[in-house]
């Protein structure tokens, strides 16, 4: 459903993704696994219009999107929840999610809230409290529920398990696995691997800006020379 072609980013003047392709096939989790440095954000925030590509198309349902910016791209149906799960500290929860649905006809937006905290039941009791008083987990419940609130096609994360304790892990796991079931495409960027390669189809591993790997997750977990060889199974996977 969404195809990334020959996708080129520079930073600083320097080429730091050299022409990737990303396939998020609808109803299913892809894994991109790398290590740090390899260009997994720098392809998240060039996705999400968020910085600009010098190079490639990326179509959803046939449209080429890349170069849109960033409110038009998620308009077209691709969300992105930028790593280290940032709210607006000052705001209330519910203030967060709304500046997220303000381009919403005002009658909607009652009812995208009540079908986040459906998603988050987590985050009813928490509605009227700040931002900046959030567990990370809230957090990131809160980052993922802006971006789910426009209802995209394909839901794109950097780092979903960084910084969370196992626990809240595993349910913000079973929260994609599920609307990956009903539909969505979810790219899942990770630098390490377990979480991302135990609940994704697909997976492709990036190292310094080339896609060194891009198969099926099940193979890739299978092959400890790609892992290691990419210093992706390390300690933090034992
Ligand atoms: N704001 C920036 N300006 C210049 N270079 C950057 C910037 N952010 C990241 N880079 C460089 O881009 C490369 C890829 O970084 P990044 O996409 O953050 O990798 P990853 O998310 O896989 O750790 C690295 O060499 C990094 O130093
Ligand atoms: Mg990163």
């Amino acid at each position: 459903m969404l195809k990334v072609r020959n996708l080129q980013v520079f930073r600083g003047g320097k080429a730091v993704l050299h022409g990737i392709d990303v396939d998020v096939p609808a109803g299913e989790i892809t894994a991109m696994v790398g290590p740090n440095g390899a260009g997994k954000s720098s392809t998240v925030l060039a996705m999400g219009g968020v910085i600009p590509a010098a190079g490639g198309s990326m179509e959803l349902d046939g449209k080429n999107i890349l170069g849109y910016r960033a409110e038009a791209v998620r308009a077209a149906g691709l969300a992105i929840v930028p790593e280290g799960h940032r709210v607006l500290g000052g705001l209330t929860v519910r203030d967060n999610l709304l500046v997220a649905a303000s381009q919403f006809p005002p009658a909607r937006i009652a009812g995208e809230i009540e079908r986040m905290l459906s998603i988050f039941p987590e985050l009813e009791p928490k509605l009227d409290v700040l931002g900046r008083a959030l567990s990370g987990g809230q957090k990131q419940m809160v980052c993922i529920a802006q971006a789910l609130m426009s209802d995209p096609k394909v839901l794109v994360i950097d780092e979903l398990s960084l910084g969370l304790a196992p626990l809240i892990v595993k349910r913000l796991a079973d929260v994609l696995k599920d609307i990956a079931k009903q539909g969505m495409g979810v790219l899942l960027i990770e630098q390490f691997t377990t979480l991302a390669l135990s609940i994704s189809s697909g997976a492709l591993v990036l190292e310094r800006g080339r896609v060194a790997y891009a198969g099926s997750a099940t193979d890739l977990r299978d092959r400890p020379d790609i892992l290691h060889g990419s210093y992706l199974a390390t300690r933090a996977d034992a």
